[in-house]
C-alpha cells in the first residue's frame, strides 16, 4: 500500500485523513477543492519552517495556491496566550475571510494552537492540518481537540473544532530526530494497548523496523492508529464517554509533564509511554490483569529503546503526594474524583472512577523508590 485515506464520519463536520509519502508536494491539488480563493494562511514554527516551508510553498504553488505564513517559536511554551494572541491578530491582519482556510503546519503544538485560532477567528473558520511529527499524525491532528496550556495545566483552554482535511505526509517523518519519532510512538503503541491486541502484536514484530525507517510500515502504523482514533471520535466526538479511552496513560503523563516543567526532560509521548506502563501496573495491582501484561508493555518499550518507568526520567521529581496533587488538575476529574483508564488485558482498556487513591500512591511511591 502506498497511500491510504481514513474518513472521519462526523455528519457536517466529516473529513478525510490522507496518509502517504509526498503529500506536501501535492498540497495545492489536495486543498484546492476546499478553497473559495487560491490563497491559504499557514501557521508554523521555526524548526518545521526551516525544513519544510519552501516545500509546502512549492507544493501549494504547483496547484495554483499562494500562501502567507507566520513562523512561531518551537516548543510547548508556544501553546500559550501570548503566542495565541499573536497568531489570531496576524490572521486578522492578513484579512482572513470566513470562507478561507488556515493551515496548521507542524507538530502537536502548532496543530492545537492553529486549530484553536481557527475555532475563534470570526467565530470559526475552516482549517487543514498538515502534521509533521508522528505524534501529530497519529493523534493530535485528528479529532478536533484544539487549545493552549494554562499555568495551571496542559490543554486547559480550548475548543472542539474539527479540521476540514488532514494531510499526513509520511516522508516528513524521516526528518524527525529518533527521540521525537519515538515520542510519537508512545501514542502509536497506546492504540494497540487500549483497543487492538492484534495491532499491539503487529507492533511487537514490526515496531523496530518501522522506527528504523521503513516507510511502508510507517504508513500502516499511522493508518491503523488514525482508523482507531476515527472510530472512537465517531462514537464520542466531545468525550462524554469512550473518547476518554484515548487518554490511556495520560493521567500519569500530565502529572509527570507538570513535574518536569513541560521541558525536554520528558516529551509528551515519552510521558504517555511511561503512563501506559504505570496504568498496566496499576491494573495488575488491582487484580484486573496478570503480571505478564505490565511486563509485556515494559518489554516492548524497552525493545523500542523508549523510557518505560519513572527511573528513566532525569532530574528530581516530587514525592508521591506531590504527583497525586498534580493529577488532581487533570481534565478527567469529575466531582473531584479522578478517572483512570485501566485495562482488563492488552487491547481491553476501560474508564473508571473506582480507583483507590492509596493504590495509586503506593504505586507512585514504589516507582519513585526504584529511581534511587
Ligand atoms: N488525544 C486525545 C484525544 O484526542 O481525545
Amino acid at each position: 500500500m502506498t497511500q491510504a485515506t481514513v474518513h472521519v464520519p462526523l455528519e457536517d463536520r466529516a473529513y478525510d485523513v490522507r496518509i502517504a509519502p509526498g503529500l506536501i508536494a501535492r498540497a495545492g491539488a489536495e486543498i484546492t477543492p476546499l478553497l473559495n480563493r487560491p490563497r491559504v494562511f499557514v501557521l508554523t514554527e521555526e524548526r518545521v519552517a526551516g525544513l519544510h516551508l519552501e516545500a509546502l510553498r512549492a507544493g501549494l504553488a504547483a496547484g495554483g495556491v499562494s500562501m502567507d505564513a507566520l513562523v512561531l517559536p518551537p516548543g510547548e511554551s508556544t501553546k500559550s496566550w501570548p503566542h495565541f494572541t499573536r497568531a489570531v491578530e496576524w490572521l486578522l491582519e492578513q484579512k482572513v475571510e470566513r470562507k478561507d482556510i488556515v493551515v496548521a503546519f507542524g507538530g502537536g503544538v502548532i496543530g492545537d494552537l492553529a486549530g484553536f485560532a481557527a475555532a475563534v477567528l470570526r467565530r470559526g473558520v475552516r482549517f487543514v492540518q498538515i502534521p509533521t511529527s508522528l505524534l501529530a499524525q497519529v493523534d493530535s491532528s485528528v479529532g478536533g481537540k484544539t487549545g493552549i496550556n494554562s499555568g495551571l495545566g496542559k490543554n486547559l483552554i480550548g475548543a472542539f473544532h474539527q479540521p476540514s482535511l488532514v494531510l499526513a505526509d509520511i516522508s516528513v517523518l524521516g526528518t524527525l530526530t529518533p527521540r521525537d519519532f519515538l515520542a510519537g510512538y508512545g501514542e502509536v503503541q497506546k492504540y494497540g494497548l487500549l483497543g487492538d491486541a492484534a495491532f499491539f502484536e503487529w507492533l511487537e514484530v514490526n515496531g523496530p523496523a518501522m522506527a528504523a525507517g521503513d516507510d511502508a510500515l510507517r504508513l500502516e502504523a499511522v493508518r491503523r492508529s488514525v482508523q482507531m482514533k476515527a472510530d472512537i471520535v465517531e462514537r464520542d466526538e466531545t468525550e462524554q464517554g469512550d473518547r476518554a479511552l484515548l487518554n490511556l496513560g495520560h493521567t500519569f503523563c500530565h502529572a509527570l509533564e507538570a513535574a518536569t516543567g513541560y521541558s525536554d526532560r520528558l516529551l509528551h509521548g515519552e510521558g504517555v509511554a511511561i503512563g501506559c506502563a504505570l496504568a498496566f501496573e496499576l491494573s495488575y495491582r488491582l487484580g484486573l490483569v496478570s503480571q505478564e501484561e505490565p511486563s509485556r508493555v515494559r518489554e516492548h518499550l524497552a525493545a523500542m529503546g523508549m523510557k518505560k518507568d519513572l527511573a528513566d526520567i532525569p532530574g528530581d521529581l516530587p514525592d508521591a503526594d506531590g504527583l497525586l496533587d498534580l493529577m488532581g488538575q487533570d481534565k478527567k476529574v469529575v466531582d473531584g474524583q479522578l478517572r483512570f483508564i485501566l485495562a482488563r488485558g492488552i487491547g481491553a482498556a476501560f474508564v473508571t472512577a473506582d480507583v483507590p487513591g492509596d493504590a495509586v500512591k503506593a504505586l507512585l511511591a514504589e516507582s519513585l523508590c526504584a529511581r534511587r
